[in-house]
């Protein structure tokens, strides 16, 4: 399939690992790439150290173009930026930030020949992205596990489309060749898949989970609305989330939350208090109030992945569950989409009849 995101991208099939933290390991973005697909690696949750030996483990595993996925707002944003940029990384996909922060980031990137992926969930973000020099977006969709806005994907692509020149990716809702088909005729010019790749052999979440979502419907998950528009997001429906819902803030998580985060990014308190603040100040940042609220529901999260227990904590999953009946390879997912898009699309010419 030839799209403008394969060209651009210098891939060959129009499909992107979603950046999914703690689980877009090497191993899982080396192996959409060799299946012809785009891998990336989240980086949010990384420290510098550890991305450059994510980078050279990419690179021993794949020649294939990948990218890497970062989250502007995160504290050790700045400094992991300097490796992807000292490094070269082919496709550079950013999400949030301020048009202050992502501009150089955009310039850098484009000096060594790079292309700048923008992540959104609203079309009035994409059209900005497109102004600031992204090379293509990523709209995300209500859908989608993590975080999406209001609007559902269906509505966001011809939005987007109308509103920008650059090749646009469509996440949200995406696990079979029926989506990425209906995404090409809605104007995108490829698909983004978390759930689906997450439910492959090559993905390091617990096998309690793929269990738990083999049997899951699309009833299954909740989007977790805390007031603020930034910081709603998709999970699993678990006991604990209910009631995390019902009982809204509790400073406790909060505190438990941001103590984790600061000694897995190995920042300073110093840090995580100023990049807070400047969030909170950016044109699209969260609010402090919000920033608490939000990491008072994340707490464990990457534990609760790992540990293989269903039941607590706060597993990020899309609604597109309730379509993913068995766990694939990578390669399977990527040839079957591709193959069921083209038969989907040959099979309804025959309605011009
Ligand atoms: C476990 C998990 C972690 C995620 N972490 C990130 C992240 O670090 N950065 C990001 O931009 N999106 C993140 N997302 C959202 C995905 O990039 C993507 O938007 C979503 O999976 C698409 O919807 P789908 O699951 O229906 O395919 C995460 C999703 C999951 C399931």
């Amino acid at each position: 399939m030839k799209t403008r995101i394969t060209e651009s991208f210098g891939i060959k099939h129009p499909i992107m690992l979603a950046g999914m933290n703690w689980l877009t390991t090497p191993e899982l973005v080396a192996a959409v790439s060799n299946a012809g697909g785009l891998g990336n690696l989240a980086i949010s949750a990384h420290t510098p150290e550890n991305l450059k030996s994510d980078i050279k483990k990419i690179r021993e595993l794949t020649d294939k173009p990948f990218a890497i996925n970062q989250i502007l707002i995160s504290p050790t944003a700045k400094a992991n930026m300097a490796v992807v940029i000292e490094e070269q990384v082919p496709i550079v996909n950013y999400t949030l930030g301020r048009p202050n922060d992502i501009a150089p980031i955009i310039e850098a990137v484009h000096q060594y020949g790079g292309k700048v992926l923008a992540t959104v969930a609203l079309a009035r973000h994409a059209i900005r992205a497109a102004q600031l020099g992204a090379d293509a977006v990523n709209i995300t969709g209500h859908e989608a596990a993590s975080h999406g806005g209001f609007a559902t994907t269906l509505i966001l692509i011809p939005l987007v489309a109308d509103g920008v020149h650059v090749p646009i990716l469509a996440a949200g809702g995406f696990h079979d060749g029926r989506g990425l088909a209906a995404a090409l005729m809605l104007g995108a010019d490829g698909v983004t898949m978390g759930t689906r790749f997450a439910m492959t052999h090559e993905c390091a979440m617990h096998q309690n989970w793929k269990d738990v979502i083999v049997q899951a419907s699309e009833q299954d998950t909740i989007y977790i609305d805390v007031g603020d528009p930034a910081v709603n997001s998709r999970v699993f429906k678990t006991k604990k989330i209910e009631e995390a819902m019902t009982k809204r803030f509790s400073l406790a998580d909060t505190v438990s939350s941001a103590l984790d985060a600061k000694e897995k990014m190995n920042v300073s308190w110093w840090k995580m208090i100023t990049s807070g603040l400047k969030t909170a100040k950016g044109e699209d940042g969260m609010s402090i109030i919000s920033q608490m609220k939000y990491a008072s529901q994340t707490s464990n999260v990457d534990r609760v992945m790992f540990s293989g227990d269903t039941e607590n904590g706060r597993m990020p999953i899309g609604q597109v569950i309730g379509g993913i009946k068995e766990v694939l390879t990578c390669q399977e997912v990527v040839e079957r989409t591709v193959a069921q898009a083209e038969e989907t699309l040959k099979a309804k010419y025959g309605v011009l009849a």
